[in-house]
């Protein structure tokens, strides 16, 4: 193999230092003292291959090589790297690993390419911090502006358009991360799958052929808050109550819509929030996915009604935002048959699939041909502490990776 497994480890074991729950998972929200961190050992890795490191305006770390045809488009590779809240060492992580043992081998070979290439390290990816998912690569897709910067706010209230700023960035140049259409021949990127799939097939390496849609909303119910002991049971109007009667239909509309569809409510605030105090204000996240963009739209629809019924019978009043919503993606053809091809060269074990994470690949399609490349996951655990992928099995992956890439970039021989 042409890559370096200690590399590859080193790469995660490092980053995974970076971490504001030490012993309860790894936690690397978007713009805090564990992003500049991780930021210091991403761009001594880049320094050390070559790169010539630069951040765009939207918080991006790249890594620049130049390739042999003056002003070609350029072959962008990476992931992200912050994390949820308690995730594990490999989600994102790996993908920058990829991605840098890549820029490695090329650089210690001496290897030219006729396109250039940039290593890239997305931010708020996850959108853990200001519920700003997929954000690094919807900068580039030209899908963010000031105003959404403004409106977005981290638990304390402060608004990425603040956070940026305070982190050395400037919010109003938001524009300039935009990459032109033509000024990307493709966007490649490795990924653990995060579900059990792979594992269970004693498969090695899982080409993606399709990532599913995403609608992301938040759903506020405005209850009457009150004391708990003095007003009967018919005359209230328990936010939390009427949330809760929301959060069972949600999952019932998933398993109506079949095909796949999910949805899931995993993040809820209550307020007050008291064990005497009639709830006044409760709100919750929902997340919904499947491969056809009809399944989402319809459940998406039906939790609108499903909200206007239950807030008449409750006495409650209901408020639904759209956070992000984002079609079923399908990977480029040429790309997946490339893969295919070195995963038989290689003589790894593979198979085509779907992927039911949501990963920056699909934001990219909107500007270049894309590709996704998963390792499988230990016991299909992900988001989680327990997250674990074999360094061997993602060298593996990431060989796929290479491979990839030398023909996408026209690595000359
Ligand atoms: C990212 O992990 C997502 O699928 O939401
Ligand atoms: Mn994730
Ligand atoms: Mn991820």
């Amino acid at each position: 193999m042409w890559t370096n497994q200690a590399r590859i480890q080193r790469d995660i074991e490092e980053l995974a230092k970076f971490n504001a729950t030490p012993g309860q998972g790894l936690t690397r929200f978007s713009l805090t003292a564990e992003d500049r961190a991780a930021r210091g050992y991403l761009r001594q890795e880049m320094h050390n291959c070559g790169l010539r490191v630069y951040e765009d305006a939207a918080g991006n770390l790249v890594g620049r090589r130049e390739g042999e045809q003056a002003d070609a488009p350029v072959v962008m590779i990476g992931s992200h790297f912050d994390s949820v809240k308690g995730g594990g060492n490999f989600d994102g992580p790996a993908g920058v690993s990829a991605a840098l043992e890549t820029a490695r081998v090329l650089h210690e070979r001496d290897i030219k390419t006729r396109f250039p290439i940039e290593v890239v390290a997305m931010i708020e990816e996850e959108g853990a911090r200001f519920s700003a998912s997929l954000y690094g690569s919807r900068a580039m897709a030209g899908l963010i502006d000031t105003a959404q910067l403004q409106e977005r706010k981290d638990a304390a209230g402060i608004s990425m358009y603040e956070a940026l700023r305070q982190f050395g960035f400037n919010p109003d140049e938001i524009a300039a991360a935009r990459r032109m259409p033509g000024s990307v021949k493709a966007f490649l990127e490795l990924h653990i799958e995060q579900g059990p799939i792979l594992e269970a097939e004693g498969l090695e390496v899982g080409i993606v052929q399709e990532i599913v849609g995403i609608h992301d909303m938040k759903i506020k119910i405005n209850g009457r808050q009150g004391h708990a002991g003095t007003i009967p049971m018919h005359l209230r109007a328990d936010a939390l109550n009427a949330a809760a009667k929301m959060i069972v239909r949600i999952a019932e509309l998933a398993v109506e819509e079949g095909e796949g569809t999910v949805a899931t409510v995993g993040w809820l605030s209550v307020k007050p929030g008291g064990f005497n105090i009639i709830p006044g204000e409760v709100e919750f996240s929902v997340d919904i996915r499947s491969g056809k963009r009809q399944h989402v739209d319809n459940v998406s629809r039906r939790i609108g009604e499903a909200l206007q019924e239950i807030s008449s019978s409750t006495g409650v009043v209901a408020e639904l935002s759209s956070l992000m919503n984002v079609p079923p993606v399908r990977m480029a053809e040429s790309i997946v048959d490339r893969q295919l091809s070195i995963c038989e060269r290689l003589g790894l074990k593979h198979r085509l699939m779907q992927s039911g994470a949501g990963h920056d690949a699909m934001v990219m399609a909107g500007v270049a041909e894309v590709g996704l490349v998963f390792v499988p996951s230990l016991d299909g655990r992900s988001h989680c502490p327990e997250e674990w992928t074999d360094y061997a099995q993602l060298q593996k992956g990431v060989e796929v990776y290479l491979h990839t890439v030398l023909e996408l970039a026209e690595a000359e021989s």
